[in-house]
């Protein structure tokens, strides 16, 4: 039997920001503080997702959200399953299609699914009848990144009105900074993304955002938010940079490039040394840690929110409690 404070109702899936009102984004955020004050207690966890299943699909690597999507669904009490694509029949060849619908088999609530095709997520809800959470499709969204950043930051800073986020980095290949442009157009925070040339997306500007190759145009930003080079995604032969030695003296986050009172946030995982110097990511201006926890709360919030339905929706306290 259906647990009652999940009803059941018309499937709602987070597959990209733009899915994302902005009294969505507040709904998440505040579910999320209502969660977080559950992680105090002696017993972590919560009833709420009884009897419900969360299985994630991963195609790509991953730590944090992998973790915290298993972590999220276990505090909630549900069943969950992990499949990481190598390992599994993916390797013998076997379909996205094909593994959505054997997974869809188990009858499972919500479907997260890491993929390196963008679009992925869209095929696995149109093939089955679950929710289905994008956890990174690739260099295109990564949703529930831009939640748990906002999180981070309203934790840090105290508002998300009006803030300045400087993103610096490998733009091109990043599915961070796209959700994250556009997750705070919805909270009424500007966003500039930097870099080098070659690795600013043409027309990026259209997303919400300025872009400028000056690292000095980060100067003002309330928060610097470091990229990760992407080296995975980028073609063999393919030079965007002339040497991570070069893109390092230029764009790298060193103490000397980070104004007192900027805080510095990363999504992980950091290649120290190239985008951030160490003195940075292991200073006190650094969220890195925060962000990784907030990732475990924006999670159970967003598996919450996806399982309820807005009109009968109950209040996070008693559907917690
Ligand atoms: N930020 C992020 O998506 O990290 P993982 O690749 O470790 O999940």
């Amino acid at each position: 039997m259906s647990d009652p404070r999940v009803p059941a109702g018309p499937r709602r899936h987070l597959l990209t920001v733009s899915d994302l009102t902005s009294d969505d984004v507040a709904r998440i955020l505040e579910t999320a503080d209502g969660l977080a004050s559950s992680l105090d207690r002696e017993v972590k966890k919560l009833p709420t997702l009884r009897g419900r299943t969360v299985v994630n699909l991963f195609y790509e690597s991953s730590t944090r959200t992998l973790a915290s999507f298993e972590l999220a669904a276990k505090r909630l009490s549900a069943d969950t399953m992990s499949l990481r694509s190598s390992g599994s029949s993916v390797d013998k060849g076997e379909s996205l299609k094909d593994t959505a619908a054997t997974m869809a088999a188990y009858d499972p609530d919500v479907i997260v699914i890491r993929h390196p095709a963008i679009g992925a997520p869209q095929v696995v809800a149109r093939s089955t009848q679950a929710h289905v959470v994008n956890a990174g499709d690739g260099k295109h969204q990564h949703p529930t990144q831009a939640l748990l950043d906002l999180y981070a930051m309203e934790e840090a800073l105290g508002r998300l009105e009006g803030l300045h986020v400087a993103i610096v980095g490998d733009v091109l290949h990043s599915r961070v900074a796209r959700s994250l442009v556009q997750a705070l157009a919805l909270v009424g925070a500007r966003s500039t993304v930097i870099g080098p040339p070659t690795l600013l997306p043409r027309g990026i500007e259209a997303l919400g955002c300025a872009a400028s190759t000056d690292l000095a145009d980060a100067r003002d930003a309330d928060v610097l938010y470091v990229l990760r080079m992407q080296r995975e995604r980028m073609q063999a032969g393919e030079a965007f940079v002339p040497s991570l030695r070069e893109y390092s003296a230029l764009y790298g986050i060193t103490p000397e490039r980070v104004r007192p009172g900027q805080v510095v946030m990363h999504p992980g995982p950091m290649n120290r040394g190239i985008e951030i110097d160490p003195r940075v990511a292991d200073s006190d201006a650094a969220l890195v840690a925060d962000q990784v926890r907030a990732g475990l709360v924006v999670r159970m919030a967003v598996l919450y929110d996806v399982l309820t339905v807005a009109a009968v929706r109950a209040p996070v306290t008693e559907a917690v409690a």
